[in-house]
């Protein structure tokens, strides 16, 4: 049987060890974990624009997707279609399927709670931005949500990575934390970070099907990044981005 009188010192192994299971110990409840909605909807958004059907068939094939798959950081300065940044928003969280009553994405979450909402930085999409919008999963629609360029406020707030300003758009993942904190309490903190990675790997592979090339970020300045999209960084909180556009090379 495994030992857990004693928590280790350090951040690291403290938490790997205040979020273990075990067999002969429940997880501790999380006292401050609150009935949260498996949707995040705005309600009186700048805007609100309908995408595109999705192709559900068809595209590139799998293998050569996997083999093409590299980091791009390089893009040219053309617009991206509604189709495409549509295509990538299915392939990353699109409702797929639905069985007694709930609604399955296109990339799997632990417990199917799906606590990451997206928002993405417009920089070069055609009929909408710059700005920023939240994609709404249910109505497979954008919600606009701030006016004017910010692109380069994303560079900076991601360590002064330049390609944040020169793609097309930069997703980004805003893990909710009471939606999975409700299910598994402070083990929710292992499976945000999972889900998060599932969802960019998917959309670097759905870049490549497409002829986009993306790169994901992991290194941000948490606080800039979530004033941007207006997160407190506690309740909701970036976990991860990718910028994404018409590639120029790596
Ligand atoms: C979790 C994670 C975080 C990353 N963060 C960054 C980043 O902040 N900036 C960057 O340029 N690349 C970032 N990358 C891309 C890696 O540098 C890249 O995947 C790695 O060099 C392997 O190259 P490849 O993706 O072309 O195969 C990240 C990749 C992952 C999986």
């Amino acid at each position: 049987m495994s030992d857990h009188s004693e928590r280790p010192s350090g951040i690291g192994p403290g938490y790997q060890f205040d979020t273990k299971y075990y067999a002969d110990k429940s997880p501790e409840p999380c006292p401050w974990a609150k009935d949260t909605p498996p949707f995040k909807r705005y309600g009186n958004p700048i805007a609100e624009i309908e995408l595109p059907e999705p192709e559900t068939t068809g595209g590139a094939g799998l293998w050569e997707t996997i083999a093409r798959r590299r980091s791009q950081r390089r893009f040219k300065d053309e617009p991206m279609s509604l189709a495409t940044l549509s295509q990538l928003l299915w392939a990353t969280q699109g409702i797929t399927g639905s069985e007694d009553g709930s609604r399955f994405r296109a990339t799997g979450s632990a417990g199917a709670l799906y606590p990451n909402e997206t928002y993405l930085v417009l920089n070069n999409v055609e009929g909408v931005g710059p700005g920023i919008a939240h994609y709404n999963v249910r109505g497979h629609s954008l919600a606009l949500i701030h006016e004017g360029p910010l692109g380069q406020a994303c560079a900076d707030a991601c360590l002064g990575q330049r390609f944040c300003a020169t793609c097309q758009v930069v997703f980004a993942w805003g893990a909710v934390v009471s939606r999975s904190a409700q299910k598994y309490g402070d083990r929710c903190y292992r499976y945000l970070y999972l889900d998060a990675g599932h969802i960019g790997g998917q959309l670097q592979l759905a870049c490549v099907a497409l002829g986009l090339g993306s790169v994901n970020i992991g290194a941000f300045f948490d606080d800039e990044v979530n004033k941007l999209f207006g997160l407190d960084g506690v309740e909701e909180t970036v976990v991860y981005l990718t910028a994404v556009g018409h590639t120029a090379g790596r």
